[in-house]
């Protein structure tokens, strides 16, 4: 077996072991994937500067997000159907952030349940937070992760409509899949993946089946989002949502300055620079390049973090330079989960640390604190709109 030394190396393997369905609906975006693409590349143009002969001992990436010490500025992503990438994968994905020591994200739109993960890979992670038209099952929702002791609401705020993602359709996206025949010839190929979904309970939404009135079978994706999310979702949801979860807030999809603005008067703790992974909006600025923006109009009011195109520790630097106190991760992690399980999540977070710690030192900086738009070659990063 080849040993791994990257993020490219378990989206390899994760693609040889993941039935395509799923795999496909991770690495995917919207419409024509500019934005997806637009993401990790502008990511490439950004160049570092080198630094010699500075002490480079005692170093740490240490750092807090919504005032939580993580062991880098790194969480996991909410990503939906993460169980199906691999069996129980949330509880796996979970358990391998605790280890490192940083925040892992449950989706509304997972195959593990809140209490599922908290009862198996133990509090304190973050839950995610998509708005249904059935408020009743979205105040339990929100009760039922305080009861589960998550530390931080992610609430998102721009998937109210689905951006059309052409393989899913093509594919017949469903939790669990469809037995055709395609597929059961696809599957039959990936036997390591079939064993594990054989030998668990968890292969639905379960965070919403049995809990949402009349859903017990929730046939495709595409049709039950359209269906049951609520289109009209606006700032005065937000407000009530704040008050019945009352802890940490961070409000996900911010991409315009207004929006960062009211997001501010909201009174959320965090914001995400986000276009979802290029899987919204397609045709939206990559997140990178929306970053310092939004930084400017509101980085001293509220804590700004991002997702989107981070590949490597290289990126989660050059991310903290434009002033993203925090970064989330989703298709590097879902590589990890469907190439090896646990241990790949794990190698995930080890790669990009170990990326992040070297890089950060050949910049001349020992400490992820004190590390700004100096280590970041002029001329060549995003500047604010207004610059
Ligand atoms: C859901 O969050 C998706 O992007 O598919």
């Amino acid at each position: 077996m080849t040993v791994i030394t990257n993020i490219e190396d378990l989206r390899i393997l994760a693609q040889k072991r993941v039935p395509r369905m799923f795999y496909d609906y991770a690495d995917s975006g919207s419409w024509t994937e500019g934005t997806y693409r637009a993401n990790a590349s502008d990511f490439q143009k950004i160049k570092l500067r080198q630094r010699v002969a500075v002490n480079m001992e005692n170093r740490s990436t240490r750092s807090t997000m919504v005032g939580q010490s993580v062991a880098m500025p790194v969480a996991i992503a909410p990503t939906g159907l993460t169980g199906m990438q691999h069996a129980d994968g949330e509880i796996l994905a979970a358990r391998a952030a605790k280890k490192m020591g940083v925040p892992f994200t449950l989706s509304t739109m997972s195959i593990c349940s809140i209490e599922d993960v908290a009862q198996h890979a133990g509090d304190g992670f973050w839950f995610q937070l998509y708005v249904m038209k059935d408020r009743d099952f979205i105040e339990r929702l929100i009760d039922r992760a305080k009861a589960a002791r998550c530390s931080a609401l992610v609430l998102t705020l721009d998937l109210q409509i689905l951006g059309q993602r052409h393989k899913d359709l093509k594919n017949g996206l469903s939790a669990p899949p469809k037995l055709t025949l395609a597929n059961m010839i696809n599957i039959a190929t990936k036997p390591g993946w079939a064993l594990g979904m054989l030998g668990t309970k968890r292969r639905e939404f379960g965070n919403i089946v049995g809990h949402v009135k009349g859903v017990d079978n929730m046939g495709s994706l595409s049709e039950w989002t359209a269906k049951q999310f609520d289109p009209a979702l606006n700032w005065g949801d937000v407000e009530w949502i704040k008050k019945r979860w009352g802890g940490k807030l961070i409000l996900k999809g911010i991409q315009d300055v207004i929006d960062a603005k009211l997001a501010v008067e909201s009174g959320a703790d965090a914001l995400i620079v986000s276009n979802h992974g290029g899987r919204q909006l397609d045709g939206a600025q990559s997140s990178i390049e929306c970053l310092p923006t939004i930084v400017e109009a509101v980085g001293q009011q509220i804590e700004v973090h991002m997702d989107g195109g981070i590949r490597s520790g290289q990126d989660v630097l050059k991310a903290r330079a434009l002033g993203a106190r925090g970064v989330y991760i989703g298709r590097p992690f879902l590589y990890g989960l469907g190439a090896m399980g646990e241990a790949g999540v794990t190698k995930c977070l080890e790669i990009l640390h170990k990326e992040l710690d070297i890089t950060m030192a050949f910049c001349g900086h020992t400490n992820i604190e004190t590390v700004d738009k100096g280590i970041l070659l002029p001329g060549t990063y995003p500047l604010p709109m207004s610059a």
